[in-house]
């Protein structure tokens, strides 16, 4: 009873701390909001009809302060969400306009969320470089265009960096691989262009780096084989070229490889089909020759392998029948020969995981 009562009060303390301390708004912050919100064109929500009078820390939608200092720390606007605003309006949001450069006066902001209003328009300011507490910046699914700020690497605290589905070009920036507490890289969907940087083995702490649908060139790095947290990379439908390291069949926790759609050549590496903890490979589309190696076994685990539109010749890998389980199967468009393998993985694939090759055969093709 006496615990409860001493809860009780300290949480009373504590509110009543916060309502006081909070009821600021820096006169500098509120000059950024209020020149933020005289760049942004929300026609569809109104949600900056909230963002009136000088209290910018109570009630402004998206906006939140720091119950100590007062001062803004997260800015949360997005146009798809669960957010009653929107579900209640029963439509996903719209906004055009730009981000104004006074942003970067925001200097104690953590999260920058300005997410999928499918119009904003503009660069993103150089200076958000300078937002040294930033932990999130994530402006996908917008028109945002221009270059990634050449100095993003001055971000050391930044986890996520989802800049995706927008009209971004340029190079990914040489300091972006200083971002090492980077846990969540989105570039897909752009217009990047140049090779991703030799030294991006260096993001460390990176669990997911999405790259597809650019315009990038040039190979991968070998150091990619040192990211020992990496589980999920997605290089499909770029201008990449070169043979596949082998280290990437030796990264520990990779799950998810997408390296479709490029203009990779030479052998597929053993090592990423024998690899255990690899789930979905998809390396369609590009150049790949020689034979499939014969290196599956009774833990090859795969819900998607795909090697469809390749140069690969001779047989179907016996092996490949050894496999614990083969959800989606895509052999066809190469130069294959030979007995389809019979087995548990083979029995529910049709013909067209077969199509398109010189001369396979058995079931579910012809008999041989
Ligand atoms: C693999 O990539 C190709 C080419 O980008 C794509 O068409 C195909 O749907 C992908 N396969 C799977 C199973 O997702």
């Amino acid at each position: 009873m006496k615990m409860v009562r001493l809860l009780l009060i300290s949480v009373a303390t504590f509110c009543a701390t916060v309502s006081t301390v909070s009821s600021s708004c820096s006169p500098s912050d509120l000059a950024a909001l209020q020149s933020i919100k005289t760049g942004l064109i929300d026609s569809s929500l109104g949600i900056f009809n909230s963002w009136v009078g000088t209290d910018c820390c109570v009630n402004w939608y998206g906006v939140s302060c720091d119950p100590t200092t007062g001062r803004v720390v997260d800015i949360n606007l997005r146009g798809e969400s669960e957010d009653p605003i929107l579900t209640k309006s029963g439509q996903s949001g719209f906004m055009s306009g730009s981000i104004s450069p006074k942003i970067c006066s925001l200097d104690r902001l953590t999260t920058l969320v300005l997410a999928d209003w499918k119009g904003v328009t503009g660069e993103i300011p150089q200076c958000v470089a300078t937002l040294s507490n930033l932990r999130v910046l994530d402006l996908v699914g917008n028109k945002i265009s221009g270059g990634i700020p050449a100095d993003i690497g001055n971000l050391k605290m930044l986890t996520v960096l989802n800049l995706a589905d927008n009209q971004i070009s340029g190079k990914i920036p040489a300091s972006l691989v200083s971002l090492s507490g980077l846990m969540h890289l989105d570039l897909s969907n752009n217009q990047i262009s140049g090779e991703i940087p030799a030294d991006f083995g260096k993001l460390k702490m990176l669990s997911r780096a999405l790259l597809y649908r650019n315009q990038l060139t040039g190979s991968i790095p070998d150091s990619i084989g040192n990211m020992n947290r990496l589980a999920d990379l997605d290089l499909s439908r770029n201008q990449l070229s070169g043979r596949v390291p082998d280290c990437l069949g030796k990264m520990r926790v990779l799950s998810t490889l997408n390296l479709d759609g490029n203009s990779f050549s030479g052998q597929l590496p053993a090592s990423l089909l024998s690899n255990r903890g690899l789930g979905i490979l998809n390396m369609s589309r590009n150049g790949f020759e020689g034979n499939i190696p014969d290196v599956f076994h009774e833990n090859s685990y795969f819900m998607v392998l795909d090697l469809s539109y390749n140069k690969l010749k001779g047989p179907i890998p016996g092996s490949l029948s050894s496999a614990k389980y083969i959800g989606h199967l895509d052999l066809s468009h190469n130069h294959l020969c030979g007995a389809i393998p019979v087995g548990n993985p083979f029995d529910h694939l049709g013909a067209s995981s077969f199509a398109n090759n010189d001369c396979l055969c058995g079931n579910p093709l012809s008999t041989c």
